[in-house]
């Protein structure tokens, strides 16, 4: 049966699932998670608070949250076969290393059969462990040194920078890092949580809809966009005047190339989470005497504001913060993985427990049907 409705290019505000798991309103620039509004999570909550939160619907008591850290604990390191395969892949992009062996990790999953809800819980604890060990391993093998063994008894965010570095993160860096895992841990139905869904929705199991997620998040239009703003930063440079930094950016618009960190389909009006990023990455370029990076944003900000009436997203100020915390470029995207994980998962749960196929149809706009054969010799 042909379709006569014409669709909206990019799905944009098209309504595609019911969801609890998080809410926008992107004309007041209202960010919740299980409507918990995200600034008073961004204060008061842990990033593992919050997985909880977004996987159960609550906020964890004393003893709930002390579960989940020990679960997450027991399942942080990674098998061998995934360490030798990291060893063995050839120089890559971080992000498609991060794919391939999120990928690989199911291989060695015991439970990667079982769809019940607890072992699809299980999984989802195990994943979001997981993928921190993964990326610090891979930041490490990129700067030519082992992966780091997570320390039991450390959070996740201090875990992250310690298994990175090697060295233990003061509190600042710990509780900034903390916070920026917090802000990125979901967002309703963005590109890469889409994909997860509808990846989830033929009742494929859970690592392939995280990997859907994460080669999806890759993208210069999605989570690619972090690494690109610092690009961009680098370029320009910290010391730059205000004559050079106007150039580049006019003559970037001038070319119709999008500035990165700028724009969302959602939001019109400020990001809530840019708020906290803005604020963050002022504070640690003081702390570590490198505040030209903030500065440099703040002014591009004013000027793309100015010019194009765009506001900052996520991706602006989380790259100034992440170089202030001396994290490589290249794990900028990584990172969001790192977080967002724990909503990818939280999504793809209530799929399974609520599943229909997702489906949809699309405007065909190709030549007549049907068209007259032509045989191979007489084309
Ligand atoms: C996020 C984004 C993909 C949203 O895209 P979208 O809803 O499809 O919006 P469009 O790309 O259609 O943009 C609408 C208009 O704003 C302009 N625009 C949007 N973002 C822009 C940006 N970052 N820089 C310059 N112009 C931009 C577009 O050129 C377009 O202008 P036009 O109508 O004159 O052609 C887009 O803003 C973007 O590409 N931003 C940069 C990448 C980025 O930061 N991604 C991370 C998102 S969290």
């Amino acid at each position: 049966m042909a379709t006569e409705a014409k669709p909206r290019a990019g799905l944009e505000d098209v309504v595609a699932t019911s969801s609890e798991v998080c809410f926008i309103d992107g004309d007041r620039g209202i960010l919740a998670y299980r409507g918990y509004d995200i600034h008073d999570l961004a204060k008061y909550a842990s990033f593992e608070e919050t997985c909880y939160l977004l996987w159960h619907g609550e906020l964890p008591a004393r003893a709930a949250l002390g579960d989940l850290q020990s679960q997450l604990a027991a399942a942080r390191s990674l098998p061998e076969g995934v360490l030798r395969l990291l060893k063995a892949l050839p120089a890559a992009n971080a992000m498609d290393q991060l794919r391939t062996l999120s990928s690989a990790l199911a291989h060695y999953d015991p439970e990667i059969d079982d769809r019940s809800p607890q072992a699809q819980y299980r999984k989802a604890v195990r994943l979001t462990a997981r993928v921190a060990t993964l990326v610090a391993a891979i930041g490490r093998v990129l700067q030519g040194k082992g992966p780091v063994e997570p320390d039991p008894v450390m959070g996740h965010a201090s875990n992250f920078l310690y298994m990175l570095t090697g060295n233990r993160p003061s509190g600042t860096a710990t509780r900034a890092f903390d916070v920026a895992l917090v802000l990125h841990a979901d967002h309703e139905l963005n590109a890469s949580t889409f994909a997860a869904r509808v990846a989830a929705a033929t009742l494929t199991d859970i690592y392939s809809a995280i990997v859907a997620g994460i080669g999806t998040l890759k993208g210069p239009l999605h989570g690619g966009a972090n690494a690109d703003v610092m690009q961009m930063l680098l370029e320009i440079g910290p010391d730059a005047d205000g004559q050079r930094i106007e150039q580049t950016i006019r003559a970037r618009l001038g070319r119709k190339e999008k500035i990165p960190g700028f724009g969302h389909r959602v939001y019109h009006t400020e990001d809530p989470r840019a708020t906290h990023l803005r604020r963050m990455s002022r504070e640690l370029g003081e702390q570590s005497g490198q505040r030209g990076w903030f500065e440099l944003s703040r002014r591009i900000e004013t000027l793309v504001k100015s010019e194009k009436r765009l506001n900052p997203n996520v991706d602006f100020y989380s790259a100034s913060t992440y170089y202030s915390l001396g994290i490589p470029i290249e794990l900028f995207t990584p990172i969001f993985a790192v977080s967002r994980v724990s909503g990818w998962t939280a999504h793809v749960l209530e799929q399974y427990a609520n599943n229909r196929l997702i489906r949809p149809r699309a405007d065909y706009t190709g030549p007549h049907v049907p068209r007259p054969f032509i045989r191979i010799d007489e084309r």
